[in-house]
């Protein structure tokens, strides 16, 4: 008998999660059928994407990209979507059982509020989602009958070990942080340090944006504000601790003192797995840990003075209401600033919390006030640069 396949939409299917995203689904064994990709300009690698997993769509964001590139090799099924309709028209469609959220940045907030909005599974790896518009998305998917599942791996970590306990059973969560290239480095080696070496992270293998955030420890800002949102805690809950090797994915400690952790090799291919086979397990592509092989796992606490960013982030986490849309659109500008030349690395942290300071705070914004905040905030972050 054939198993019903799981239909999913992978939105940025072009980037380092995305591609993970499609080897998982090849290696599903038919369970997992993929229906939709999406880029924003890089229309040679969606074309070949196309020929290989022939989806009843593509997408590109950018429409002049899209309108301009050569489409005759796609397959004859295959549909040719452009703009942010073309997104949205993807993660509502009846036929998608999942939507896989790999678009970088704000950029990702329309198709995965899209996707709750119509009542899908997310399975979330834009992070930058909830650290804007968390509670609005977390009570939309309530509303709506949407399932919100992690694909980040630390939070599919804690979600994986809060399945050893009941909710009023947990006591903290601890977010695990491989401490980037910079980890041992002093305030002054930071100040020097070039784009090259920002972007040669040390376990990981992603993209730039988020490379640079795990520089910064940004990324583990964001982090924890996703974590406060996605499984409703109270900011004193979530700590940060460094693990250089990026083994232990993160942890749970119930109120009896049990800690529960989730382990494997950096490979974001189990985390996504797990997003789309949940509440199963299966037989999957993912690296995995070998005991015969002498290895060790160390736990330090962060420098938050050195990583001015993780202070940042449990504020935000504790402010909730707009500072979480400022805070991560002054880091996407600050970010690009920092990758063009126009910025010092350690002016990214710094420079975010400039803009904050500087911004109307409202505890309980709509999300067209958030989207005019994320505007406002790169134009703060463009002046701030002295552009
Ligand atoms: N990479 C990881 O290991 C990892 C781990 C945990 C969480 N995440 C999160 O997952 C998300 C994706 O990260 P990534 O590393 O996979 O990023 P990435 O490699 O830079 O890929 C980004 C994807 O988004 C598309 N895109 C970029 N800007 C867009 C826009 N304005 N509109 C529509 N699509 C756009 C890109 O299309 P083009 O190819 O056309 O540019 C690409 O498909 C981020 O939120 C990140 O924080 C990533």
């Amino acid at each position: 008998m054939s198993r019903p396949s799981r239909k999913i939409v992978v939105l940025g299917s072009t980037g380092s999660i995305g591609t993970s995203t499609l080897d998982v689904a090849a290696a599903s064994d038919g369970r997992l059928q993929v229906i939709g990709l999406s880029a924003n300009r890089s229309c040679q690698r969606l074309l070949e994407q196309a020929r290989r997993v022939r989806p009843r769509w593509v997408a590109v964001m950018d429409e002049e990209s899209g309108r301009q590139f050569d489409w005759r090799e796609v397959p004859p099924e295959t549909q040719l979507l452009l703009g942010p309709e073309g997104i949205e028209r993807m993660a509502v469609d009846d036929e998608v059982d999942v939507v896989v959220a790999s678009i970088v940045g704000s950029a990702g907030l329309a198709g995965a509020w899209a996707a709750v909005q119509a009542g899908k599974t997310l399975a979330l790896a834009n992070k930058e989602t909830l650290v804007m518009a968390g509670p609005l998305v977390m009570r939309e998917a309530a509303q709506r009958g949407a399932t919100v599942l992690p694909v980040d791996s630390e939070h599919s970590a804690v979600f994986q070990s809060l399945q050893a306990g009941r909710r009023d059973e947990l006591k903290r969560i601890i977010l695990t942080a491989s401490g980037g290239p910079f980890r041992e480095h002093s305030r002054q080696e930071m100040e020097q340090v070039t784009v090259e070496e920002a972007l040669a992270h040390p376990t990981w293998n992603m993209g730039e944006k988020i490379t640079i955030d795990s520089a910064t420890m940004m990324n583990k800002a964001l982090e924890i504000i996703e974590a406060r949102w996605l499984f409703d805690l109270q900011p004193e809950q979530i700590e940060v601790v460094v693990h250089p090797q990026s083994i232990v994915h993160s942890l749970v400690e119930f109120q009896d003192g049990a800690v529960v952790a989730q382990l494997g090799p950096p490979d974001m291919k189990l985390p996504i797995q797990y997003a789309l086979s949940y509440p199963e397990r299966w037989d999957g592509p993912a690296a995995r840990l070998d005991f015969r092989r002498v290895f060790s796992l160390d736990f330090f606490p962060p420098d938050e003075e050195r990583f001015p960013a993780l202070g940042l982030g449990h504020e935000v986490a504790r402010r909730g209401g707009t500072a979480g849309a400022v805070l991560n659109a002054a880091n996407e500008s600050a970010v690009a600033g920092f990758l063009q030349g126009r910025i010092r690395f350690t002016d990214v942290v710094p420079a975010c919390r400039a803009v904050l300071d500087e911004h109307n705070y409202d505890p309980s914004p709509t999300l067209q006030e958030l989207l005019g905040l994320d505007a406002w905030a790169r134009k703060e972050m463009t002046k701030w640069m002295g552009v």
